[in-house]
């Protein structure tokens, strides 16, 4: 049966102090909202929506950058969550299948759970909400099971001191048919102790109407919604604890866990080992058996198999080391092709350049990739060898097979096989230094005394 997304992203959260509408704020250098939409892959939904409100347009733009498909859905006054909801009727209208409601600032839903969801669907029941044992039920709407029935969900404000004492509370995930949902929805009035339409009135509604409703349950650490700084902090430190359990259980080699920091798109292969200190940016994959030597930082690169990175080493947006390629300690890699085998092992930066298979870079060389306007590239051949401190000034190429000399500044392509020299002649002058040396010995002795 087809699947859709409804996530409500609308809400300010003001208690997080910030410029930033809320679901903006980052958990594993991705919106929250992002977060919730990953979870729903696993449904393969056919339509996402996302509602907006406050800072919608800034919403939007980022949204666009996850998912050029995703509908947008305003919602201009906040009015509660059943009228949220009521926004992405028009991007839904005549959708087949369910329509799962998520929260944008709930990023830790297990795409299980809802799967489980969808199974309960399947298995009859018209309205599914997802509920878990809260250790302390606040000011959680309260889910009123009677003979495995859900047969309402009562808010807090609302709530009689019999229901208050019920521990099984309402994530606010919920599924039902597309079309069921709104017409339900429909009929949801505000004659409560908020004034708001409550999404959670369409269990009671639905029932009313004799349609089957059940709950499914989760643990309470997946239904954790980020409201404060403190919160988004300790999201981040479970989403990372997550990941590296995750990355561990698939195969990877980790020695300190703990120290390690995952992005929400990090790849690891299998056997990879990851050393100590490693901060992983957005977009990184690294293919199997690679090692990432303590202390790197890398965003936005591909590392092929078996290659060794750092330690100390930083690969920056669009660095692809092919495999067996070797990056060593302070050498600094962005837009570059790093051929297989190749070796840059030591201080360098190598920027805006593609290096051929098996080239050698010595220590200290600089694509000079900047003239302060314009970037340009450097190309070095397969098997060539760039001597130490070498100043590789773009554009520029130097050959298949090709050497420079130690200390050049090359601003001349360097042809296949041919030696490039860019630097001033050694002189030697005999017993110079010796002479040099005695006579500013002699001018201190006269100096100090
Ligand atoms: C809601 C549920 C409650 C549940 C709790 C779980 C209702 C009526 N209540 O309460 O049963 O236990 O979540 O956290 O649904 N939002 C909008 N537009 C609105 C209102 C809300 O987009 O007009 C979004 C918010 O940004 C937020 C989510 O919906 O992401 C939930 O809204 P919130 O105001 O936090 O609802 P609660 O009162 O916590
Ligand atoms: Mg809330």
């Amino acid at each position: 049966m087809p699947a859709h997304l409804i996530v409500l992203a609308a809400g300010q959260g003001s208690r997080m102090k910030s410029e930033l509408p809320k679901v903006l704020h980052r958990v594993g250098h991705a919106p929250l909202f992002v977060h919730a939409l990953t979870a729903g892959e696993t449904l393969e939904p056919e339509t996402r929506v996302l509602v907006v409100g406050h800072g919608g347009d800034a919403v939007q733009a980022e949204a666009a950058n996850y998912d050029p498909d995703i509908r947008i859905a305003h919602q201009t006054e906040q009015l509660g969550t059943a009228h949220a909801v009521a926004q992405a009727c028009d991007a839904l209208k005549g959708a087949e299948g369910d329509a799962f409601v998520l929260y944008g600032d709930t990023p830790f839903i297990r795409p299980e759970t809802l799967s489980r969801m969808a199974a309960a669907r399947a298995g009859g029941a018209a309205v599914v909400v997802l509920g878990f044992e809260a250790a302390d039920p606040g000011r959680y709407g309260r889910l009123v099971v009677e003979d495995g029935t859900l047969e309402r969900i009562v808010e807090f404000k609302d709530a009689t001191e019999a229901e208050r004492a019920i521990t099984l509370c309402n994530s606010g995930v919920i599924c039902a048919d597309a079309a069921t949902l709104f017409d339900l929805i429909d009929a949801v009035g505000n004659d409560n102790a908020s004034g708001e339409y409550y999404l959670t009135d369409i269990v009671g509604i639905a029932r009313a109407r004799g349609l089957h409703c059940a709950a499914v349950t989760c643990p309470e650490a997946e239904t954790m919604g980020i409201n404060t700084r403190a919160e988004l902090a300790r999201a981040e430190a479970i989403f990372q604890d997550r990941r590296r359990a995750e990355a561990v259980d698939d195969g990877v080699t980790m020695t300190a866990p703990e120290t390690v920091f995952f992005a929400y798109d990090t790849h690891l292969g299998r056997d990879a080992v990851i050393e100590p200190h490693i901060v992983f940016g957005p977009g990184v994959t690294v293919e199997s058996d690679a090692q990432i030597r303590a202390f790197s930082h890398l965003e936005g690169c591909h590392v092929g198999a078996r290659a060794v990175v750092g330690p100390y080493a930083r690969l920056r947006p669009g660095a692809e080391l092919g495999n067996d390629a070797k990056i060593g300690n302070f050498v600094e890699i962005k837009s570059a092709e790093i051929g297989e085998g190749a070796k840059v092992n030591h201080l360098s930066y190598v920027g805006d350049a593609t290096v051929g298979a098996k080239a050698n870079i010595g220590a200290g060389t600089v694509t000079c990739n900047y003239d302060g306007v314009f970037k340009h590239r450097t190309e070095i051949g397969e098997r060539a060898f760039i001597g130490s401190s070498t100043m590789l000034v773009a554009p520029v190429r130097v050959g298949d097979d090709a050497m420079t000399g130690s200390g050049s500044v090359i601003t001349n392509d360097v042809p296949d096989g041919a030696l490039g020299l860019g630097r001033a002649k050694q002189v030697t002058k005999d017993g110079f230094a010796k002479r040099l040396m005695a006579s500013l010995k002699a001018a201190k002795a006269k100096r100090t005394n």
